[in-house]
């Protein structure tokens, strides 16, 4: 028996492309046949009702927008196994058969447990840090790369205007994808990022000691928020060299403003395909894109695989930017 009615809700830290995504799913689900619900503040509208009918026009003039137009929230009710159980019975009372969850690791978590007390469930990857093993793409993630990149632009103009070092902290939580992307874009004499350890010494000084001689007078250095440390590591950068350095943490403006192309087609594939699941009567998937394709995982399967970082790029930037 296929899906007859679906929800969708965007949970954990919001990302650029999430309201693609919930466009996709409202959009996709009604060309299906299907009635879509847009379920306010992740699980927590689950477990309070707080949910409304979608039709063509609520998601237009979203695809644009950075944020998520259903909000989004962390659910510590939801995590226990009495909330698990009060938001099946929300769906079962308002006759949601499936709901498509838009969110990273945790919220999949919670997608797994809700599919277990009978309401199936598909995740669909949103969130900056790119850190969710089964899929080679995160929705936000581009948007977020390239608004570094473009904040640290803006910074190397007055650094190399002070012959300064800028110590620059990205997002990323334990995953590095973020640093080691904007520190190749932005030509970053050092990156450092939770899976490779590194020396101070060596990775960081000894780097801009040897471009210093090649006449180099600014250095940015690129550490991803895993690492962290960083107000203290600029401090040691000016001891160490004696150029002037300053710390500057890039914070939660990562996350906001419009997607980027990238971000707006992803979601929308990931989107409608979790539609497509549903449609087939399929849940406790995870949707992935793999080589070019997009393509479903089991949730728990998903849950369990390891990251892997990838260490040719960043022994390319290493190479490069010196
Ligand atoms: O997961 C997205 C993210 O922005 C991480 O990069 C960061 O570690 C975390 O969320 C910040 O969370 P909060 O918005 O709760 O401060």
């Amino acid at each position: 028996m296929s899906t007859k009615t679906i929800a969708v809700l965007t949970s954990g830290g919001d990302a650029p492309g999430m309201n693609a995504a919930v466009r996709a799913v409202v959009r996709g689900g009604i060309s299906y046949g299907m009635q879509v619900y847009g379920v306010r503040r992740g699980y927590n509208g689950l477990l309070n009702g707080d949910v409304v009918q979608m039709n063509l026009r609520s998601v237009s003039d979203i695809i644009h927008h950075g944020g998520t137009t259903l909000y989004t929230a962390r659910s510590p009710e939801f995590n226990t196994p009495e909330g698990v159980q009060k938001a099946a019975n929300q769906c079962r009372a308002l006759g949601i058969d499936g709901v498509v969850v838009i969110g990273g690791d945790g919220s999949f978590r919670g997608a797994r447990d809700l599919t277990h007390a009978g309401i199936p469930c598909i995740g669909v990857p949103g969130t900056i840090d790119n850190d969710i093993a089964c899929t080679e793409y995160t929705v936000g993630f581009d948007t977020a790369m390239n608004t570094a990149m473009e904040m640290v632009d803006r910074l190397r103009d007055t650094t190399e205007s002070h012959d300064r070092c800028s110590v620059v902290e990205v997002m990323g939580r334990r995953c590095g994808d973020i640093a080691l992307n904007t520190g190749i874009a932005v030509g970053a004499t050092a990156i450092l990022v939770p899976e490779v350890p590194y020396d101070f010494d060596r990775d960081v000084i000894q780097r801009m000691k040897f471009t210093q001689k090649t006449g180099k007078r600014h250095f940015i250095i690129i550490v991803a928020e895993g690492v962290g440390h960083t107000a203290e590591l600029a401090k040691k950068i000016e001891e160490a060299t004696g150029i002037e350095s300053r710390a500057t943490i890039l914070g939660h403006v990562q996350r906001g403003g419009s997607p980027t192309l990238r971000d707006r087609v992803m979601a929308s594939r990931m989107g409608f395909h979790a539609v497509e699941l549903l449609d087939q009567g399929i849940g406790n998937r995870v949707v992935a894109f793999r080589e070019s394709k997009v393509v479903d995982f089991d949730i728990t399967e998903a849950l369990e695989m390891k990251r892997v970082f990838d260490k040719d790029l960043y022994d390319v930037a290493l190479r490069i930017s010196i």
